[in-house]
């Protein structure tokens, strides 16, 4: 179990007046993402049936997943009293499922799944590290602190039984290579685009698109360069390269560089569906003046 509790919080603490909507909004979406670790530990089970080591880790790192959702909810809810987190993380899991039945890694092997997992625990340790320096708010500075330390130490883990497997499995930098990027890549599927919008729509209908979108710009507004080039070391650790110095910081400045590119591009998305929709305002303005 996590080395804390929601005990622990400093929930007296709490500052409404520097919370953001920006930072509210990407806090109730994180809650239902972390709170759907039981999902993911049935399908790691299955994916590592018969190895107890892995088996037994995956139970304490499924309890501190839950446990990050359930101080985030209690969070978001003190801030927002009319959020409510049982009817959002209904509609989440309603909305969207993982293939827990799944008896083999969906990454093509056991190896691929733990650098996979470990590409997972560095975007939560960086998104969590990221946050705590964004707000203001002590009580979720805490919170995302206690978190970043989890996502660190879930790293570990995964990467220790990831060098294991390396020794049998024999996959070459290239195999790994592909795998991780391809974890990556799917940050921009459904997940945290349907989490988003579970925990934040007004009664509009889902867009993926326009969804992933609004969480990625909010989530992307954060990132600091340390921050970043943590994450860096972390991928080429995970990865199996020793990375030197040099090899870090080049590391660290194409996926600043990337990420500032991506920025860019979800402004561009935001700007044409704001555009269509003033579009279609215009155009239903137009056709009650003509009627
Ligand atoms: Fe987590
Ligand atoms: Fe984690």
């Amino acid at each position: 179990m996590a080395g804390w509790t929601l005990g622990d919080i400093p929930w007296g603490r709490l500052d409404r007046s520097t919370v953001t909507p920006d930072i509210l909004s990407l806090v109730k979406a994180a809650s239902l993402v972390e709170a759907n670790a039981a999902d993911y530990r049935d399908y790691l089970h299955n994916v590592f049936a018969g190895d107890n080591r892995v088996c037994r880790a995956i139970e304490g790192w499924a309890a501190e997943e839950e446990q990050h959702g359930a101080a985030l909810a209690r969070w978001a809810t003190l801030i927002d009293p009319a959020f409510s987190f049982e009817t959002s993380f209904q509609a989440f899991i309603t909305g969207y499922r993982i293939p827990i039945v799944s008896s083999s890694s969906v990454r093509g092997s056991r190896c691929a799944e733990l650098i996979a997992r470990c590409m997972v625990e560095i975007g939560t340790h960086s998104f969590y590290t990221a946050l705590s320096q964004a707000t203001n708010d002590p009580v979720l500075t805490c919170i995302c602190r206690h978190i970043a330390d989890d996502e660190l130490a879930h790293f570990n883990l995964f990467y220790r039984h990831m060098r294991r497997y390396l020794e049998t499995e024999k996959l070459g930098l290239f195999a790994r290579f592909r795998v991780a990027v391809g974890r990556l890549a799917e940050t921009d599927d459904d997940e945290l685009a349907f989490a988003f919008y579970a925990a934040n729509n007004l009664g509009e209908a889902y867009d993926c698109r326009f969804h992933g979108s609004l969480y990625h710009r909010a989530a992307l507004a954060h990132y600091s360069a340390s921050v970043v080039g943590q994450a860096a070391r972390l991928f080429l650790l995970a990865l199996n390269v020793s990375a030197g110095r040099i090899a870090g910081g080049v590391t660290a400045f194409f996926i600043y560089a990337l990420m500032a590119a991506h920025r860019v591009r979800l402004a561009t998305v935001l700007r044409l569906y704001g555009l269509s929709r003033s579009e279609s305002r215009r155009g239903a303005n137009s056709s009650t003046a003509a009627s």
